[in-house]
């Protein structure tokens, strides 16, 4: 967890004005770091999971790290290469995951000469009508997966993604019509699971491949996803990425001797780079409360301007962050509160589980004008917020050992209105 007292964030908070997201450039640098050390080594590669967070300056720093790019849409293909990351499939350094092309998604594909890792067998038919001629990945969905949540579950019979691991015969005999090499495999059952559930289905997606391998004499790499746990809670275990390093470097030389090739394996964590780098800082507008009656029990609640426009985490999924106080009720004596944002919709509040219940948080009661901060907020924060009832997306200050810098702005009117017209058609 990022420590508080380094930052001097009421100056911030009045710079900037409340909420805004403050990003820690060292601790980004030391997370890239880490994932480029794990996959270290010819037989290995990182990918950085842009949707996590696609900022320019959290591009920057996956790219300095010296790792490449997993993208989902057209628009991320072209932001990791206005972000210096180089286009073409040799190597691949950004790869096209998705079950749809949508947008742009197909010219960025064909135009740009980037990897498609398809999901869906009906991409080899679009992909050939645009006249992509070219090699391809095929994403697998292995049958079983694990994620933080239901909807975060990317592997079974219930996933959407990928393809059925009894079709990928099928899959095989329409890419070889299609004239489309198959060079890669690739796998991602889960985001945001439990350690051990983790290591287990890595190891289990290694074993699928080794059956999978021999069908597809060009695969030059294959990619177990993302998924890497990132520990939201304080007392939470830090995963241990040199015992995931290991079993890579095993998988890679299993793979390649079932295969007769060198077969490298690649990752694509987006959530564990970016996680902890950064806190969303909110102010404290009001404490007030409801008493228990009939219909259930009383709580007091703590009233904050940033809402699940700003980090929809907690109110879509039930996620839990961590949330500190500054000010005068940081030294009071924890009672239970919810905290809860300034959206029209009582599911505005950062204090609950999956099944939509208020959880009261353990907090020293806050005086209005206090902080409050939202913890590991990096990763689907920012990149999943959005101008509900017209509220501007909160600004992002980087913070870089001692000085701070703006990174985007708040989200004006103008730039909501921007969008609006009057065009026939
Ligand atoms: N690769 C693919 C193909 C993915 O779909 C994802 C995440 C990743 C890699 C990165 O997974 P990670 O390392 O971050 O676990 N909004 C949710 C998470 C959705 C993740 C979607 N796909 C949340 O806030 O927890």
């Amino acid at each position: 967890m990022m420590d508080l007292t380094q930052y001097p964030l009421e100056t911030l908070a009045q710079q900037v004005g409340t909420p805004f997201y403050l990003y820690d450039g060292a601790i980004l640098r030391e997370r890239m770091a880490e994932v480029a050390a794990a996959t270290a080594g010819a037989s290995l590669h990182g990918r950085y999971a842009m949707k996590a967070n696609s900022s320019r300056y959290v591009l920057d720093a996956a790219r300095e790290a010296g790792l490449w790019i997993d993208a989902v849409s057209g628009n991320e293909v072209e932001r990791a290469m206005r972000a210096g990351f180089a286009a073409g499939h040799e190597p691949p350094v950004i790869m096209f995951t998705a079950d749809v092309f949508r947008d742009n998604a197909l010219d960025a594909v064909v135009g740009h000469g980037i990897l498609p890792n398809i999901g869906s067998p009906g991409m080899i038919r679009e992909l050939h009508e645009a006249g992509y001629r070219g090699p391809i990945a095929i994403r697998v969905n292995p049958g079983f997966g694990h994620g933080h949540v239901e909807a975060c579950d990317t592997g079974g019979p219930s996933s959407k993604h990928g393809i059925w691991y009894e079709e990928i015969e099928a899959v095989a005999a329409l890419a070889q019509s299609a004239g489309f090499p198959v060079v890669g495999l690739h796998a991602h059952v889960g985001t945001g699971p439990e350690i051990g559930e983790f290591d287990r289905n890595m190891s289990r997606l290694v074993g699928v491949f080794d059956d999978l391998l021999q069908r597809f004499p060009d695969v030059t790499s294959v990619n177990l996803g993302g998924g890497i746990p990132h520990p939201y809670r304080i007392e939470g275990e830090r995963y241990d990425l040199g015992g995931y390093r290991t079993l890579m470097l095993e998988a890679a030389s299993t793979l390649s001797e079932a295969a007769g090739h060198p077969v490298a394996i690649e990752i694509e964590p987006g959530r564990y780079p970016v996680a902890g780098m950064a806190v969303l800082v909110a102010r404290v507008h009001d404490v007030k409360e409801t008493r228990t009656n009939e219909k259930g029990p009383g709580h007091r609640f703590v009233m904050v301007d940033a809402g699940f426009n700003d980090l929809i985490r907690p109110a879509m999924y039930g996620s839990y962050h961590e949330i500190s106080i500054v000010g005068r009720g940081a030294s009071r004596t924890p009672e239970p509160l919810v905290v809860a944002g300034p959206l029209c919709e009582s599911g505005d509040v950062f204090t609950r589980d999956d099944q939509e219940l208020l959880v009261p948080r353990a907090l020293g009661r806050p005086e209005p004008g206090d902080l409050l901060v939202l913890h590991d907020a990096g990763a689907y924060g920012a990149a999943m917020s959005s101008n509900y009832v017209s509220m501007g997306r909160a600004a992002q200050v980087a913070w870089e050992g001692d000085r701070a810098t703006l990174i985007a702005r708040r989200e004006s009117l103008d730039d909501i209105l921007r969008m609006e017209c009057h065009e026939p058609l």
